[in-house]
């Protein structure tokens, strides 16, 4: 098998649309088995057959879980470790955009927005490095945001939650680099991506005008595709990153260069 990433085995959480899907197409192009877990599970059992069909069965593999839910987290684990003859690439990418500014938010909506952004990185990786463990050398790649670094004034919970992601993932670098394992931890930090999780802009000014708007606020001019960001995955998923740990990458078309 060849590529860059041959013989890797990653799970993906959020695999079944928007970057988990792009990431875990661009990792199985490259050599990889890949998992794909999120609670769409007809929508990750979709992107696992259209993987198939191209790469050959075998190489992607579906399950459903909740990653907000700890025994989900250990049953899917369980089960992908299992599929692929184990997990050496952990992808936390499962993630929600919803809020408003801090004297709107509904408590419940902040904790939903924490638990599914935040817990899921938390409960993903206690549980993973089990598997990793006897799988070195391993690769933690956390999908935080440009917004885990810089602020709005109307999403307190997400900007919250992606500088929470920032911060855990170089606490986990550092866990690991100290256990003498060679096992890393980045996060990358895209601007406006075109996935579905832009849907809510599209709906209130038009496709065209909405992604045109939000492009207007990048240097660039323009918002992000999936497959800039599954390049990235790649490159932190390879041993071409062996030196790359507790690191971020942006991704966000000049924006923090503000
Ligand atoms: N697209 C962007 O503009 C952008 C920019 C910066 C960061 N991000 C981050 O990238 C990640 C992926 O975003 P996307 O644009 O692909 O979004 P998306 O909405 O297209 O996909 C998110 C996926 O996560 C899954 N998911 C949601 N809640 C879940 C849960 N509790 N358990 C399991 N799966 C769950 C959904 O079913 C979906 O498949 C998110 O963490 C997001 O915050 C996206």
């Amino acid at each position: 098998m060849s590529g860059r990433v041959a013989g890797k085995k990653a799970f993906i959480s959020g695999g079944a649309q928007g970057l988990g899907a792009a990431m875990a197409k661009a990792l199985a192009a490259e050599g990889a088995k890949v998992s794909l877990g999120d609670i769409n599970h007809l929508g990750a059992e979709t992107v696992a057959a259209e993987i198939n069909a191209a790469h050959g069965e075998g190489t992607a593999f579906a399950f459903p879980l909740d990653v907000t839910k700890e025994d989900q987290w250990i049953f899917a684990l369980e089960e992908a470790d299992a599929a692929m003859g184990g997990i050496s690439v952990l992808i936390n990418n499962a993630g929600v955009a919803d809020g408003g500014a801090i004297e709107d938010l509904e408590f419940d909506t902040w904790k939903r927005v924490m638990s599914i952004n935040v817990d899921s990185v938390f409960l993903g990786t206690k549980h993973a490095l089990k598997y990793m463990r006897q799988n070195q050398p391993g690769s933690i790649i956390n999908i935080s945001s440009i917004a885990g670094l810089i602020a709005s004034h109307s999403s307190p919970a997400y900007n919250a939650s992606k500088a929470g992601v920032w911060l855990l993932s170089k606490s986990i670098a550092l866990h690991c680099a100290k256990q003498k394992l060679e096992i890393r931890s980045n996060s990358i930090h895209p601007v406006f991506i075109n996935t579905p999780i832009l849907d809510r802009w599209r709906q209130q000014f038009g496709k065209e005008e909405a992604e045109a708007k939000l492009g207007r606020q990048i240097p660039i001019g323009r918002i992000g595709q999936p497959e800039d960001i599954a390049a990235a995955a790649v490159y932190l998923a390879s041993d071409e990153s062996k030196l790359m740990t507790g690191a971020e990458i942006k991704l966000d078309g000049g924006i923090s260069a503000m």
